[in-house]
This record gives structure tokens, sequence and C-alpha cells, in this order.
């Protein structure tokens, strides 16, 4: 596996594996690689010729209040796993490689951006789409890879992607829980031993809200309040929001009929928010 820190190295490379007509497929992290990421990368690995990890933290999706110094780093244990995996090059620049003095240019998916997450962190999806499109053009993937934990984000480059007509094929992949139902997220080592049991609390507030669906209920109201009571009858947690939304344009439905996106996201002590999600077709 080869480790690049530059634009052009990767670039040089992608002209080699282009000019032999070699199949590309990039996932977009951030490091400190878990088996959420695993499980995207095993499925690039399947599905194309050769496979390309990004791992930067990009500092333009963080707001001035969030926590991009803290955000956990282990660039060897990633190089270890993505080798293991068999990613054939593994991306990793500097931020001053990524933005340029004098950078100005941004990319942003309006609507679908300006609620659930988009609510508390207003910069966060334009930050995402600018990282996304430079790593789509530096890699000309034919596919990238999305986990569906960020399902705003992956509804958001599923749509810049279509709006700007750029030449690749989002693939979402399912959630990767831990045994106690936790979706697996970076974030998580943030949490201490008693936050982490009593955040599985998202997990089943979540499955209590499908299961009154999948039994009838349509009144969005009362699958919400039910999951937000679920929710705050646990002292440590503090729901930031709990929504039903129409899973393409992301507006908040009144009666559940299509295809929904439920999503929450909560406050576990002062700095710690976690997201969760179920999507029903
Ligand atoms: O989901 C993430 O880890 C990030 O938002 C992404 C897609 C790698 C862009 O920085």
């Amino acid at each position: 596996m080869k480790i690049a820190h530059t634009i052009d190295e990767v670039k040089t490379l992608v002209k080699e594996w282009k000019k032999e007509g070699l199949s590309i497929g990039l996932v977009p992290t951030m490091g400190y690689l878990h088996e959420g990421h695993a499980s995207l990368i095993e499925r690039a690995r399947k599905e194309n010729d050769k496979v390309i990890v990004s791992d930067f933290v990009n500092p333009i999706q963080f707001g001035p209040k969030e926590d991009l110094a803290t955000y956990p780093r282990d660039f060897e244990a990633d190089c270890k796993l993505c080798e293991s995996i068999g990613a054939d090059l593994i991306f990793n620049p500097e931020p001053s490689e990524m933005y340029e003095n004098n950078f100005h240019s941004y990319v942003g998916v309006n609507t679908l951006s300006e609620g659930l997450c988009g609510k508390s962190r207003p910069i966060h999806f334009n930050g995402v789409c600018t990282v996304v499109s430079k790593l789509f053009n530096i890699s000309e993937a034919d596919r990238a890879y999305f986990g569906q934990k960020d399902a705003q984000q992956l509804a958001i480059v599923k749509r810049m992607v279509r709006d700007l007509n750029f030449n690749i094929e989002i693939i979402g992949c399912p959630i990767i829980r831990e045994e106690s139902g936790l979706a697996k997220s970076s974030r998580n080592t943030y949490l201490s031993d008693e936050e982490r049991s009593k955040a599985t609390i998202l997990h089943k507030a979540l499955e209590m809200g499908k299961k009154m669906i999948e039994d009838g209920e349509k009144d969005a109201s009362k699958v919400i309040d039910a999951v937000k009571n679920m929710i705050e009858s646990e002292p440590l947690a503090r729901v930031d929001y709990v929504e039903i939304v129409d899973w393409n344009e992301l507006q908040k439905v009144n009666t559940i009929g299509g295809p929904i996106l439920m999503a929450i996201a909560v406050f576990f002590g002062e700095k710690v928010r976690l997201i969760d999600n179920f999507i029903m077709e």
C-alpha cells in the first residue's frame, strides 16, 4: 500500500491506473478508523480494481466551537487497517496542501443542508461538499463510499453529484453497530464508560420508533414524542433534535407515507454529540 501526502503524488498514480483502464473506489474518511470505515473499504475493495482511502481531518467542516483540535487521530493504526483490507493508497494531506493561501471556492447544497445537523452546524455541510468535491477531482474515482450513519451527509453528497454532474457513483453503506447497539463512531472515544453504556438509549429509542411505524402509526409527532421521551428518561442524555423527514428533500413530514429518515442527535455531557438514524423506504 502506498502513502501519499501530496495531491501530485495521488494524481500521478491515478494517471497510471487510468491509462491501464482500472476502476477506482474512494473511501473519504477523517481517520481514526473503526469497523464502520473498514466495512466501506471492504466494499470498495470488492467493487473496484484500485482503492484509495483519504485520511484527512477537514478543518473547514468544523465550527469555531467544535472539536477540530481534539478530534482523535492515529495515522499509524489507520495505515495498518487499510493495508490489512488491501487498500492501494492512503492519502493523508496537510490542511495547507488542501487549502492553499487565497482559497476562496466553496461548494454547497441548499435546502438539504439547512435542517437536522445543519441547524446547529451551519457551515458543516459546505465544508463537507467542498472537500469531497476536491477528493472526487483528485482521485478521479468511479465510485465513492459513505456510511448511512451520516444520513444527511449521504443525501447531500448524492444530490451534489446529481446536480453538478460529477462523474462518480455514490454508494451508501449500512450503519455498523457495537454489540450494545451503539453506532460506531470515532467520537465514541470521548465517552466515559458510564456514558458509553447509557448511550445505547439512542438505538433502543430508534428501534421503538421504527416499531411504532411498522405497527401502523402515521402521525410523525407521536413517534417523535415517544422517541424523545425515551431518550430524556436517561439523565445523562440531552436531546439536540429528534426528527422525521422525507428521504428525498429532508423536509419535516407530519404524516408518514413515502420514504422517510428518522434522525436523532443527542448530547452526552458537555461536548459529546452522537447521531443515529433509520431510513424506511
Ligand atoms: O464523514 C466524514 O468522515 C467526513 O465528513 C468526510 C466525508 C470524510 C469529509 O471530510
